[in-house]
């Protein structure tokens, strides 16, 4: 059952709980088709989380817990699921959070449900602070996917701009494009493009002259865990975006559901970074660019330290540190 907080959206849910299996949009068709996949087996979960077609680090908390509650209904080893699930990506410390508080829960089902429909809730609260750092008119520099397909529904960083377009700012987007899976391209664009929301997509390389050229007043990232000294692992890019936001003195926000700040990680050295295959480099859509035999490296994100970062936009508030 989705959210009625999505009611009117032009996005449907990303993941949804259909009574005794999963549904979710297969992002790996976007931005061409408008998928939905039905999902029957914690197995089938884990290779679609693996592929990408349900990625962001919250539904990646909500695929998690829902994957419990599959295996539960189907009277299977929830342990054993809870493991399987959390070996599939290591980084956004959402998936364990949801996978963990499903298994804690007396009824896995109705927890997942509650964390799908808490995700929009906490979505939307973020985008009612966030919207406060965003001035009318604002030019808005955003990396990766962090919208409505990355959560349940409405979005992180992209759900700030969201609110603050509904709220009038009259907001305009830079799409970083996102490299090497193109997030940014193919996913951030299509968002913005259903909403109706100023956009322009951009090589992820043209951030610097932007910010140099005063074409951006402000930054807004997701992530997919905060340590506890407030560094930041986000999608691969977001380190240099701060370093140079820092360089152009361009606020550089961090919007995030505090189910992202990962106090057993007392900093960003002791976060796991995902290495995906080479080949997601010397490709683009399956069409090999490189000459073939050519190593690839892929660290699928980077640590941004907390000193770089302006502010961080959870439902609590907006804070220039993490408590
Ligand atoms: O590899 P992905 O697509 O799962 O990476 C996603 C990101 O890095 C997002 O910025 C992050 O999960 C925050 S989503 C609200």
């Amino acid at each position: 059952m989705a959210s009625p907080l999505l009611e009117g959206s032009p996005i449907p849910p990303t993941i949804e709980w259909m009574g005794e299996h999963i549904r979710l949009i297969d992002q790996r068709k976007l931005p061409d088709e408008l998928v939905l996949v039905d999902v029957y087996s914690v197995e089938q979960l884990c290779e679609l989380i693996v592929e990408l077609a349900i990625r962001g680090a919250p539904a990646l908390g909500a695929a998690g817990a829902m994957g419990i509650a599959l295996a539960s209904v189907q009277g299977r080893d929830t342990a054993e699921a809870g493991l399987l699930l959390k070996a599939t990506r290591p980084t956004a410390v959402n998936l364990a959070w949801g996978v963990d508080r499903a298994l804690a829960a007396a009824d896995p089902v109705a927890e997942a449900v509650r964390i799908a429909a808490d995700d929009v809730a906490v979505n939307q609260a973020i985008g009612a602070h966030g919207t406060a750092v965003v001035p009318d008119g604002a030019r808005v520099l955003t990396h990766c996917n962090t919208g409505s397909l990355a959560c349940v529904g409405w979005g992180t960083a992209l759900g700030v701009i969201r609110s603050a377009h509904d709220a009038g700012r009259q907001p305009s987007v830079w799409v970083d494009e996102t490299r090497p899976v193109l997030q940014g391209a193919r996913l951030t664009a299509w968002e913005l493009q259903q909403l109706g929301i100023p956009a322009t997509l951009v090589v992820d390389s043209m951030a610097g002259s932007l910010m140099a050229a005063g074409e951006v007043d402000l930054a807004i990232v997701g992530a997919d865990r905060i340590a506890a000294n407030g560094d930041v692992a986000n999608k691969i890019g977001t380190y240099s975006l701060a370093v140079l936001a820092q360089y152009h003195d361009v606020p550089f926000y961090v919007a995030a559901p505090t189910s992202t700040i990962d106090p057993a990680t007392p900093s960003g050295s002791d976060i796991v970074v995902e290495q995906r295959p080479g080949a997601e480099v010397a490709e683009v859509g399956g069409v090999r660019l490189a000459p073939e035999g050519m190593a690839a490296q892929n660290w699928a994100f980077d640590v941004t330290p907390a000193e770089l970062v302006t502010g961080y936009i959870t439902e609590e508030g907006i804070s220039d540190r993490i408590e």
